[in-house]
């Protein structure tokens, strides 16, 4: 019998979480299928209990899910800590946060070291509370800019119990991003539009750029990080990562990178 996955968020529409997941399972000869369903907060609960109730082998728990859905499962102490989880598992009834591991799984896998690096996170909201959290925890220190500065300031007290954290506001950004090694983009900024908050006189060949933001793929952040000589990662990379480590908590079994990845930018 086939076993059914699937992710619930509001919105849902776009995701390329069912071509990513379902080239795996194809590869992989896995009688498995996963789908989207757009479910409402009110209904959060309900959908999570019936989705177990169907049989359904997990579920990933997107936007604006993560945080409301740690109420009522059974979090491990790293989803606990984010105060966020992405993914359940129905065969232990356990919940996840495979965000921060993918956000350093985007970054080592491009070669990039991340412990005993300068990272400047841009952002404070729930995606810079998993990369944060991943970076503190891989041994980074981390500078977290937002615009609104109380927001970087409350994250980075909460998080300077993993490591070395601050918190700030955009001003001084070029002072901010030149003594930072890697700079993460967790904002919105350049979701949908031609904008950036770092351009390419901020940065040069000795820095890594990774933005979470992946529609469009080439964003106007990467652009400019290539125009430095930057090494730029993009989203669709942390997309991927985060979407196999669910799988393998999921499955057991260490999904095709590759075919998964090809699965999310053919959907796209
Ligand atoms: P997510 O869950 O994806 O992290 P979020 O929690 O809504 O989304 O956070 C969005 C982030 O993008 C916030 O850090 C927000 O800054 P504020 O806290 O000041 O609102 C940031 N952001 C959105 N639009 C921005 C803009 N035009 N300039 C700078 N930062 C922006």
């Amino acid at each position: 019998m086939i076993t059914m996955y699937g992710v619930i968020g509001d919105p849902i529409a776009h995701s390329l979480s069912p071509a990513m997941h379902n080239a795996a399972f194809k590869a992989l000869g896995m009688d498995c299928y996963y789908a989207a369903f757009h479910v409402k907060g009110r209904y959060l609960h309900e959908a999570v209990n019936g989705a177990r109730a169907l049989g359904f082998g997990g579920l990933n728990v997107t936007v604006p899910h993560k945080e409301a859905v740690i109420r009522f499962v059974e979090a491990d102490a790293a989803a606990r800590e984010i105060g966020a989880a992405n993914t359940i598992d129905f065969r232990t009834n356990k919940a996840y946060n495979t965000d921060a591991p993918g956000a350093i799984a985007s970054l080592e896998d491009s070669g990039v070291k991340v412990k005993g690096r300068s990272v400047l996170v841009l952002g404070a909201g729930g995606a810079a509370r998993a990369v944060t959290y991943g970076l503190l925890k891989a041994g980074a220190t981390v500078t977290i800019a937002n615009r609104t500065a109380q927001k970087a300031a409350d994250l980075a007290a909460y998080m300077r119990e993993y490591g070395e954290v601050f918190g700030t506001g955009m001003d001084n950004l070029r002072e901010k991003v030149s003594i930072s090694d890697i700079i993460v983009n967790t904002t919105t900024v350049g979701m949908g539009q031609d904008e950036t908050l770092v351009t390419a006189d901020m940065l040069s060949d000795r820095q890594t750029v990774l933005d979470l933001v992946y529609r469009p793929v080439e964003t106007r952040l990467l652009r400019e990080a290539r125009l430095a000589g930057a090494r730029a990662i993009d989203g669709i990379t942390m997309l991927v990562r985060q979407g196999a480590l669910s799988f393998e908590i999921w499955t057991g079994v260490k999904p095709p990178i590759d075919v998964m990845e090809r699965g999310a930018r053919d959907a796209l």
